[in-house]
């Protein structure tokens, strides 16, 4: 028996993150509080993210108080067997997006996802809830467009195909985003 959520603290010290969430659940209605936590986690060496989140998340269980979740996002080009998938961060900092164009140098089949996994846990609830977003598309040809972040100036969703993540405006990423997704699910789950 799940308990009504008064309270929901998503950790994370990404405020870009946070500050999108929480424009979903204004948008959403939710009479739920919704409050953002830093806490410093480990990084586990597992092959899929729904792992990492499972593990980050059960590794702060006594140390956060109520209900709460975390957000973790990859990038997965099918070319390269789905890298830098659960490394994103790491590659994203070292060899950044002139970095996987250049592992791309050549190759026809450009297909790539951005997946997000949610995981939440419920105040005196043993089950870990996990919910997941995904936004299918292409490996640019060239960087392109200085919004957004990370992976963004490197990848044409398919439902916008003339135009990279950092080309369109946040709201219109939003529409399509794995996050917004991932967040959607979570949000009809509370509902
Ligand atoms: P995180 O661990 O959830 O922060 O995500 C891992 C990495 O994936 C980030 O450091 C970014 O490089 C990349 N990433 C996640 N979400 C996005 C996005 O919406 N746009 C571009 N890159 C992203």
């Amino acid at each position: 028996m799940i308990e009504l959520i008064e309270k929901l603290t998503f950790i994370s010290g990404n405020k870009h993150k946070f500050s999108e969430i929480q424009s979903y659940f204004k948008e959403a209605k939710l009479s739920i509080k919704l409050e953002n936590q830093d806490f410093k986690m480990i990084e586990p060496q597992v092959d899929s993210i729904e792992s990492v989140a499972d593990y980050k998340l059960n590794s702060i269980k006594e140390k956060i108080d109520g209900s709460y979740f975390i957000e973790d996002a990859g990038f997965f080009i099918d070319e390269l067997r789905g890298f830098p998938g659960v490394y994103s961060a790491y590659v994203n900092r070292t060899i950044g997006n002139q970095g996987i164009l250049r592992l791309m140098r050549n190759v026809k089949n450009r297909a790539s996802r951005f997946v997000s996994i949610i995981a939440l846990h419920i105040q005196d609830n043993p089950e870990t809830f996990i919910f997941k977003g995904t936004v299918n598309g292409k490996v640019a040809n060239e960087i392109k467009g200085n919004l957004g972040f990370g992976f963004d100036p490197i990848f044409i969703p398919n439902e916008n195909p003339d135009y990279t993540f950092a080309e369109i405006s946040t709201k219109k990423k939003n529409l399509i985003s794995h996050r917004s997704r991932a967040v959607h699910n979570l949000i009809e789950f509370i509902k």
